[in-house]
């Protein structure tokens, strides 16, 4: 029987900041009447934006920074990979964006002055990012947006499961999902790819269980083009402590003047070094001295309940007093800087298709993200994603990093073209079931992290790999589609598609550090993009 087909102008595949943003614009008073349907797993405000902690990179209005610095510091901390066009875009923009969420409702933290309190962060020169409730600046961002969203969205479907694209004469045309085990197609003259991240391919992730990279899958099985895949950010300072995701400990506190201590107290690194510096030299000192975790002491920060009240209620939960004990800490999986390759717009290689946020490479991250560059990169290119939509525009144009692939002679940063085999596709599985899908996840999240973590080898890499092969044998020869049974299969399909370049990458640059290529090879200021073979 043909599914049951419904059709909205835009679609919308996700409901955090990327996604909202794009859809406020496009629903509210400005979006000329257009029909937009939002899709999400979970519930409207149950996306990973609503974890994020530091706050938003932007130089607004009155403080002494300069958006050329912004700039500088992004281009730094990406390590030679960021598309420069694209950073100028993000801090030009941004402070726009940041106001145009406080007119929507957003309250940030300010001075007793009234001007908005600016905290610094690893990487950033200066102090500039803006931040809610102390570290609680995510949910405080997907509140005014969902607020807002609810006023404005034609429909909104919540506990919907997207399973695949809908292409056809080689354009987008929608979303097959399953509603309540029903197969149904939204169709769309424009679907919006933001479905965030894809932490939960490793065992050690702050981001939540639905970051299961669906659509970076999903565009992957339709043939689009994905770039920067290797580059897994991992966030130094996660609490040590069996929960998981791993409470995150919020970059901001280092930003206080928080210390990084090893086993015997010492400090060994600068705190406010780039991410990848940071968990790259935790990760020498724990196998120097043997442990599994280190220490963040915050004992000399004054003021930490007020200051950030989220961290002290969670340490407080565990009976930890920052106030007077060290804080075990060691780097989990937190940001995938690559994703599907996007014009300046928002455009993908297939028609019909945006994708803003995580789930995009859109060139901001290069390497390694800039603290605080994300929630900034989601509001920023969701509304650029409405605004091409608002014009007529369908299609990718030669800007950003879609220039290494459409003019490629023209590119800055060359592209090698990695081909993937055909990965397993949801509407194939028609197995018995007779899978134990959790434990099946698990295995592969230990393998990832085992191979994949912060430092690398070829090795390690191909160990994983012949894991999340056999995972997905078992996977097609028992599953069927269902949630869960799909959320196993995207988590492979990313996985094969981050081991893929992360073998092929022959040195350490940014978040993909090999342990047999200690340091940045010129040659390889590339990008690998990858497309997948028919199957
Ligand atoms: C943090 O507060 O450390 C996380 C925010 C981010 O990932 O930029």
């Amino acid at each position: 029987m043909p599914a049951e087909q419904k059709h909205f102008d835009v679609l919308v595949l996700g409901s955090g900041v990327a996604g909202l943003s794009a859809a406020v614009r496009l629903a509210g008073p400005t979006g000329g009447g257009l029909s937009v349907c939002i899709v999400t797993k979970g519930e409207l405000s149950q996306s990973a934006t609503s974890w994020a902690q530091g706050g938003v990179a932007a130089v607004l209005g009155g403080d002494e920074d300069s958006t050329d610095l912004h700039l500088a510091d992004t281009l730094a901390a990406g390590a030679g990979l960021c598309d420069v066009d694209a950073v100028r875009v993000l801090v030009d923009e941004g402070p726009l964006c940041v106001q145009e969420l406080i007119a929507l409702g957003a309250e940030f933290d300010r001075e007793t002055s009234g001007h908005l309190s600016l905290a610094r962060e690893g990487g950033h020169s200066k102090a500039r990012v803006v931040h809610a409730g102390g570290a609680a600046t995510g949910y405080e961002v997907e509140r005014a947006l969902v607020d807002a969203i609810r006023a404005s969205a034609s429909a909104i479907y919540e506990h919907v499961f997207a399973l695949d694209l809908l292409v056809e004469k080689n354009s987008c045309v929608g979303v097959r999902v399953l509603d309540q085990g029903e197969v149904l197609e939204l169709r769309a003259d424009h679907t919006i790819l933001a479905t965030g991240g894809a932490g939960q391919v490793f065992a050690v992730t702050t981001n939540p269980s639905e970051a299961t990279g669906d659509g970076l899958a999903m565009a992957m099985r339709a043939k689009v083009a994905v770039a920067d895949v290797e580059f897994m950010q991992f966030h130094p300072t996660a609490l040590h402590h069996p929960a998981m995701p791993r409470p995150l400990l919020s970059e901001a506190l280092r930003g206080h003047g928080a210390i990084l201590r090893d086993q015997k107290g010492e400090q060994f690194v600068d705190e406010l070094a780039p991410r990848d510096v940071v968990s790259r030299a935790m990760a020498a000192r724990m196998a120097e001295e043997g442990s599994d975790h280190l220490w963040l002491d915050a004992t000399g920060l004054e003021q930490f309940s007020r200051r950030f009240p989220t961290l002290a209620a969670s340490l407080k939960a565990i009976e930890l007093d920052p106030a007077v004990s060290w804080i075990p800490i060691a780097p989990a999986a937190h940001h995938l800087a690559g994703g599907v390759m996007t014009d300046l717009d928002g455009a993908t290689s297939l028609e019909g298709l945006s994708a803003a946020g995580e789930v995009a490479c859109s060139g901001v991250h290069g390497a390694n993200r800039l603290a605080s560059n994300s929630l900034l990169e989601g509001m920023v290119f969701g509304a650029r994603v409405a605004d091409r939509i608002l014009h007529g525009g369908n299609h990718a144009e030669p800007t950003g990093v879609m220039v290494s692939l459409l003019q490629p002679e023209e590119a800055e940063i060359p592209a090698t073209i990695l081909r993937l085999p055909a990965s397993t596709r949801p509407d194939t599985l028609q197995g018995d079931g007779q899978l134990d899908v959790a434990a099946l996840r698990e295995r592969l999240q230990r393998a990832m992290t085992h191979g994949a973590g912060v430092v690398r080898t070829e090795t390690s890499l191909r160990q994983a790999q012949a894991t999340v092969e056999q995972i997905d044998a078992e996977l097609r020869a028992h599953g069927r589609t269902e949630a869960a049974t799909v959320e196993l299969c995207n988590l492979l399909t990313v996985a094969r598609g981050l081991l893929m370049a992360a073998i092929s990458r022959t040195e350490s640059r940014g978040n993909h550090a090999r342990a047999e290529y200690l340091s940045a090879d010129p040659t390889w200021r590339r990008r690998q993009i990858l497309e997948e073979d028919e199957a």
